[in-house]
């Protein structure tokens, strides 16, 4: 199987325990059903969590779906078997170490970005849990077998990942996975790699 899968193609990689020993079921890419709720997820304003440590108002919940997969991303995502209801969500895809998106880029930066991301080999890895299931335990488990599995496809991978002093689960859950601090702007900005 090639990556990124067609468009709202989903395939299960595997079964998933919460702290308590409820069963989730990890899958690789995103049904329309998933999407569906990743955006509602996303124009959720009582997650202040979510609206504070993420853009996904704009990337998803007002931004098209469609058009953010077509950028090479990978989405996996953690379903509750219960009821269907998407409890977590994470994606990997190229980036150069410690770069913004292109699109925040100034034209110099722009013309460096592909002979970064060729040289590099850095992708990097984004994560969010739902308010019903934060704090329950799950991410650590989630993220590795989705590094796991993104690994089977680009071998020479290295994880990365941004994140704000101000986020401790974030900062904690990254250091979980093998991530560690290369840098931090004066603001709090914090770029976490494999080493
Ligand atoms: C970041 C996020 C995905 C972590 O998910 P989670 O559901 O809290 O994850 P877990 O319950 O599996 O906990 C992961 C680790 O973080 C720790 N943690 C969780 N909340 C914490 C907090 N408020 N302060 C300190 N540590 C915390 C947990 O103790 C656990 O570490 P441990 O295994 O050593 O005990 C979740 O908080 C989230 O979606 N936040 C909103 C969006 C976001 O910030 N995404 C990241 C953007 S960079």
């Amino acid at each position: 199987m090639a990556l990124p899968l067609p468009l709202y193609e989903q395939k299960e990689i595997g079964p998933l325990e919460s702290r308590d020993g409820k069963a989730f079921t990890a899958v690789i890419g995103l049904g329309e059903e998933l999407v569906a709720q990743l955006k509602a997820y996303s124009l959720n304003q009582e997650d202040s969590e979510l609206q504070n440590n993420s853009s996904d108002f704009t990337r998803f919940g007002e931004g098209s779906y469609e058009s953010w997969y077509a950028k090479e991303r990978t989405p996996f995502a953690l379903v509750d078997p219960e009821n269907g209801k998407l409890a977590a969500i994470a994606w990997l895809g190229p980036k150069p170490l410690g770069l913004d998106s292109k699109k925040h880029l100034s034209p110099e930066e722009q013309e460096q970005y592909e002979k970064k991301l060729e040289s590099g080999n850095w992708h990097t890895i984004s994560f969010r849990s739902y308010p019903e299931y934060r704090g329950t335990g799950l991410m650590k488990g989630f993220a590795k077998l989705v590094i796991q599995e993104y690994k089977k496809h680009y071998p020479h991978a290295k994880i990365w990942a941004i994140t704000d002093r101000s986020n401790p689960a974030s900062i904690r859950l990254s250091e979980a996975l093998g991530l560690s601090i290369v840098s931090e702007t004066d603001k709090g900005r914090v770029t976490m790699a494999e080493q």
